[in-house]
């Protein structure tokens, strides 16, 4: 196999707090093993109209502190087509790039498998988005700076429920998964999390409005849960609940932002020594995770298709304890 003397990184998809950190761990590991190293703007977007940047130890210095992804980030449509990819390679060709370093969620990683089964080009991923749904690692990255968001938020909105008696409705991200729900619901005590991994919670949440007239209630909404938004749900049981003083918080964007937690920061950093590891050991298609405290290799196609499980005693241990 040719030996590998420069490679490109870039972060895609939604952003998370995190991403500096990782950009920062691969640049630095690349220098250290005297590998050339570029930065791609705007991910696949920036590949394919060649926005490429030279990075230097000095490029990533006083990043690892600052939410949000230095190399911003987005979602290509053009790279989902056979003409987008062509344009991508010859940009990764002409900067004479031998690996790619891909920091973003499944989306992304299913774009760099198609994209290296038709190219030449071995692509390794590192897990980066706050909703923590990727298979084959415990954490992502980000992940658990937007759940400390979510528990201050909640915090808050506790207080001004208790002093009024009254029900909250509060919406967080997580389109297909409902880790930061439920691990919040855990974390601030809520009354109940709503999440796209349990279906028929109409019953339970019917049954909770019943019980707790004049009384506070932190009800927490994953967006991709199988009743409807916050505020369709307010809408919804608000009606027949009138005393219960419904209201809606739609945290939003919010939960991207900010600096993230030291565990997010550790983490990018030993991901983003193991992403370029593993591409000097000439592996490809897989992302590197962590499972166990470990460092773990899960090819790409383990990631794409499988789901990450939610967790039976997680599920358990908020059942008990929300009453
Ligand atoms: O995948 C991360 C995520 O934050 C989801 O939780 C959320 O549904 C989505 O991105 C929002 O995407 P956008 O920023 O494009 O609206």
């Amino acid at each position: 196999m040719a030996k590998i003397k420069k490679i490109a990184v870039f972060t895609s998809g939604g952003d998370a707090p995190g991403m500096n950190a990782a950009v920062r761990a691969v640049v630095r590991t690349a220098l250290a093993h005297k590998l050339d190293v570029m930065g791609i703007n705007r991910g696949y977007q920036g590949m394919i109209e060649d926005d490429f940047v030279k990075m230097k130890s000095k490029s990533v210095r006083n990043i690892i502190q600052r939410g949000g992804t230095i190399l911003r980030t987005a979602r290509s449509e053009e790279f989902r087509t056979p003409e987008g990819r062509k344009k991508a390679f010859d940009n990764l060709k002409k900067h004479k790039i031998d690996a790619v370093v891909v920091i973003g969620g499944d989306g992304s990683f299913k774009g760099a498998g198609i994209f290296s089964q038709e190219y030449d080009i071995p692509f390794v991923g590192m897990p980066g988005t706050i909703d923590n749904d990727m298979f084959g690692t415990d954490y992502t990255i980000g992940f658990d700076t937007a759940l400390n968001t979510v528990v201050e938020a909640i915090d808050k909105i506790k207080d001004t429920a208790f002093s009024h008696d009254r029900t909250f409705f509060i919406e967080v991200m997580g389109r297909d998964a409902g880790f930061i729900a439920l691990k919040a619901g855990i974390a601030t005590g809520a009354e109940m999390v709503l999440i796209p991994e349990v279906e028929g919670q109409e019953k339970q949440l019917e049954e909770l409005l019943q019980s707790s007239e004049k009384s506070s209630n932190i009800i927490i909404v994953a967006e991709g849960n199988n009743i409807g938004g916050a505020h369709e749900v307010a809408k919804n049981f608000g009606k027949k609940y009138k005393d219960h003083g419904v209201r809606v918080n739609v945290l939003g964007h919010m939960q991207r932002g900010g600096s993230p937690s030291a565990f997010d920061r550790f983490l990018a950093s030993r991901l983003g020594v193991a992403a370029v590891d593993a591409i000097i050991d000439n592996q490809r298609s897989i992302m590197v995770g962590y499972k166990n405290h470990e460092i773990v290799h899960v090819p790409f196609n383990k990631t794409i298709k499988g789901k990450r499980d939610i967790g039976e005693e997680l599920l358990r241990v908020n059942d008990i304890l929300a009453k």
